[in-house]
């Protein structure tokens, strides 16, 4: 790569008229992450924060708290009256800066950094006022156009809505991506008018001005257009979507990790996978998740946020969220977690059981039925069928304490907050409001009472009950 200094302008400030909403083009996502964050992530791997300046004017608050964690800085163009006049917008900050200006549209999801440094490459040579990444498209109408001297290098680039008829046959087109030569780049820029008839400031007129002022410009061509194309409506953001979703899959599988009909699961950026563990059908891995070696997720499986030691069972159709669990621990089918959980070494929690900011201690079961709110569970306790925490009054929310080696009988109601001291057992169907002592036996239910030969005396009465009616 280049020594010298590279700075890097990233175009956001568009609302993106053709996405037909009311989120700006940039915050929209593919492949998990906001189309401002991935051109960001790839920035990252050519320069420093500090030498990022992302131009923001739709929502730009929004964008601003999206990149802040990522130590960029910003410009603000409050009015968007084109692209040239968007990099105006940052003229104070990098008029300056010696070295190469790297310009990238905000709309390239699919830019990778490779080909950043192949542009730079291009433009590294001193006799060069700059390149530009072009790529050839079967249909290039929207584009702005390359216009190639017989020697190729670059005369200008024509915006569609100013080609002339010949020109619009041209199929190599501007990808909107750029490395100037800064000091004469500026000076360049001063010279762009909104004399067109968009009435913007197009930044492709640069290479017109340069080439006129007798300075060299070099095409750099992109083999595989899908790479550079902009995302402008809904429709090229799900092509960018499933691409970026192939990349992760292809590269979880190269580093060792099953996934069965990897064309049907879902998996984030911030993913990380080991190898050997065994991803079925459908199932999506969101946010930031980290899965250790020899885990299955279940088809159909929503995972976010989720850390998981190794060999854990996530069976089908369970959804976990903002959740630990420790090695061997079983979940689901169909289990719910809902967040703040931690679930020790080998617990488990079988179908319908939905936990919330609750910890399980190894061992601790909780295999049907089951809800569990703010509670603690200690080591191989094991909650019944249908048990409960009622931890909200209506008002406020309480913590249920049940210590190790508990049996909480099946369809008990443990009415928080409740302490259900350690060994002890609770009878099935128990509603219990006090402090259950250690290894004590509760019961909270009232007594069965038998009448024998009752059931003939309930028989007969309603048997001449209906006589009595049809007569
Ligand atoms: C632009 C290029 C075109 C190229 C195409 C590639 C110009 C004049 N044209 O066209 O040659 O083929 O990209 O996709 O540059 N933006 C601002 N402020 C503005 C206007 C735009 O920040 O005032 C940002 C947008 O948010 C977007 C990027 O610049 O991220 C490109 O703008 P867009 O309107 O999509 O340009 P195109 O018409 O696609
Ligand atoms: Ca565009």
């Amino acid at each position: 790569m280049t020594n010298e200094a590279i700075n890097i302008v990233i175009m956001a400030a568009g609302l993106g008229t053709r996405m037909r909403s009311s989120k700006a083009k940039v915050l929209h996502s593919a492949g998990g992450l906001t189309m401002a964050e991935l051109i960001v992530r790839q920035s990252l791997k050519i320069t420093t924060p500090e030498r990022i300046r992302v131009i923001t004017g739709h929502q730009s608050a929004e964008v601003e708290q999206v990149l802040t964690p990522y130590g960029v800085r910003f410009a603000l163009q409050a009015e968007q009256k084109g692209t040239g006049h968007a990099v105006l917008c940052t003229q104070q900050f990098l008029e300056k800066e010696p070295g190469i200006l790297l310009i990238i549209n905000g709309d390239c999801p699919l830019l990778r950094s490779e080909t950043l440094l192949s542009l730079l490459e291009t433009a590294d040579r001193p006799d060069v006022a700059g390149a530009i990444l072009t790529t050839v498209l079967d249909d290039a109408s929207g584009y702005g156009r390359i216009v190639r001297s017989p020697e190729d290098t670059l005369l200008a680039i024509v915006e569609e809505k100013a080609a002339t008829a010949d020109q619009k046959q041209i199929r190599e087109i501007n990808t909107g991506i750029y490395a100037f030569r800064a000091e004469t780049f500026w000076p360049a820029l001063a010279q762009v008018t909104p004399d067109n008839p968009a009435k913007e400031y197009y930044l492709t007129d640069v290479v017109g001005i340069l080439h006129r002022e007798g300075h060299t410009l070099l095409p750099s061509l992109v083999r595989d257009p899908r790479e550079v194309l902009g995302v402008n409506n809904r429709l090229e953001l799900s092509v960018a979507d499933r691409i970026l979703r192939e990349r992760k899959v292809q590269a979880l599988m190269l580093d060792g990790v099953t996934i069965e009909k990897p064309e049907t699961v879902t998996i984030d950026d911030d993913v990380q996978v080991a190898p050997d563990t065994v991803i079925e059908a459908f199932a999506q891995l969101r946010g930031n998740c980290e899965i250790a070696t020899g885990c299955r997720i279940g088809a159909g499986s929503i995972l976010r946020n989720v850390r998981l030691a190794e060999k854990v069972q996530v069976q089908p159709y369970s959804i976990v969220e903002d959740t630990q669990a420790g090695e061997a621990a079983q979940i689901g089918p169909f289990a719910r977690l809902r967040g703040g959980n931690t679930l020790g070494a080998k617990v488990r929690v079988g179908n319908f059981v939905e936990i919330k900011k609750s910890t399980l201690s190894e061992g601790a079961k909780a295999n049907h039925l089951a809800y569990l709110g703010d509670a603690q569970v200690g080591s191989r306790t094991n909650v019944g069928a249908g048990a409960i925490t009622c931890n909200y009054d209506g008002f406020h929310k309480h913590a249920t304490i049940i210590g190790e080696d508990v049996f909480v009988g099946s369809n008990s109601t443990l009415v928080a907050p409740i302490q259900i001291g350690p060994g002890s057992i609770i009878a099935a169907g128990s509603v219990m409001t006090h402090t259950v002592p250690e290894n004590s036996l509760a019961f909270g239910r009232a007594h069965q009472v038998i009448k024998e030969g009752g059931a003939e005396i309930v028989r007969h009465k309603a048997k001449t009950r209906d006589t009595t009616k049809h007569s």
